[in-house]
């Protein structure tokens, strides 16, 4: 059975960790290395990931492309509607193909049930680069950024405000695993996912859910938010509205603790879900965690190959 990374729990509390490890070992190692330059070991010599895209992608897509190179294999970026897969196709023929020539196979898509699909059929490691359920390659670079901030995991207070959105419910997966408790603000009707909040707390983590943005900032460690509209969600002036008491300003980052770090996976909409000023601010780390998108990656290939 090939090791597939659909979500968090596929690998674990323990393989998370060796993953968390493994990205900083290798992150410094890197240090004094000229861009472009592969790692000094390269262990996915000859490996190629595939990865097919249903909706936009900046960071996954760079991320994955630069660590398997940097690893010593190969990427293809493959969009969605420009496959057959666009004309028909179905998920199962594709993955059936696909894993008879590539070696592992990354798919951002919108319904989950297509990545699990897609993992039934390949025969290779399959990864979900996002769906509308859940990012759990984000959140791995997400615990990296804040155990490199000097924070360690276990007892963690995060804060989430915003939308109840798929990096949310990651997130929630990853507090039960790594034994961080999670404060969700959102607004009513934008509750994050029963399933992942049940898991969570069945694991022994606190979760509390609130619709008071400054409740769940008020003393956290840590404060993140995302986008109030997700890629293929309806622009809603109504959901606007209704987010709006939940941007992170000043004064709601004021409410967390003193050294709070500000994560939020990107891309940003300024002036909506955060102000500039936070953005921008010392307590924001926004670019550390996108850098280690690529850290992260690699330890997540390595995993589903089996070198973790
Ligand atoms: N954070 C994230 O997944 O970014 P992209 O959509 O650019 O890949
Ligand atoms: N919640 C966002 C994350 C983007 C990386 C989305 O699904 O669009």
């Amino acid at each position: 059975m090939p090791r597939h990374f659909l979500d968090l729990s596929d690998a674990g509390g323990d393989a998370i960790a060796a993953m968390i490890n493994d990205a900083i070992d290798r992150k410094a190692a890197r240090a004094g290395l000229a861009k472009g330059k592969a790692d000094h070991d390269v262990p996915l010599a000859g490996h190629v990931l595939a990865m097919i895209f249903e909706k936009s992608s900046t960071r996954t897509r760079v991320s994955f492309d630069m660590a398997m190179r940097q690893l010593g294999g190969n990427a293809m970026v493959m969009d969605a509607a420009s496959m057959q897969l666009g004309r028909g196709e179905s998920i199962a023929d594709t993955a059936r193909v696909l894993g008879r020539m590539v070696d592992a196979i990354m798919i951002r898509t919108d319904d989950h049930s297509k990545l699990e699909e897609m993992a039934l059929h390949a025969g290779v490691p399959v990864i979900n680069g996002l769906t509308d359920k859940s990012h759990p390659c984000q959140i791995i670079a997400d615990l990296l950024t804040v155990v490199q901030h000097g924070k360690a995991l276990p007892g963690l207070e995060v804060a989430w405000v915003g939308d109840g959105n798929n990096v949310l419910s990651s997130i929630l997966e990853a507090a039960g695993l790594m034994k961080f408790n999670v404060r969700v603000g959102t607004p009513t009707g934008y509750e994050p996912d029963t399933e992942f909040v049940g898991q969570a707390r069945a694991r022994g983590s606190n979760i509390t859910l609130t619709h008071s943005a400054v409740e769940a900032a008020s003393g956290a460690d840590i404060l993140v938010t995302d986008t109030w509209v997700s890629m293929g969600q309806e622009h809603a002036a109504s959901k606007l509205a209704a987010m709006a008491p939940f941007q992170v300003d000043d004064g709601l980052i004021a409410s967390a603790k003193p050294d709070a770090l500000f994560l939020h996976c990107l891309p940003a909409h300024l002036g909506e879900e955060v102000t500039q000023s936070v953005f921008e601010g010392a307590q924001s780390v926004v670019f550390d965690e996108a850098e280690n998108r690529l850290h992260a990656q690699k330890s997540i290939l390595r995993w589903v190959f089996g070198q973790l």
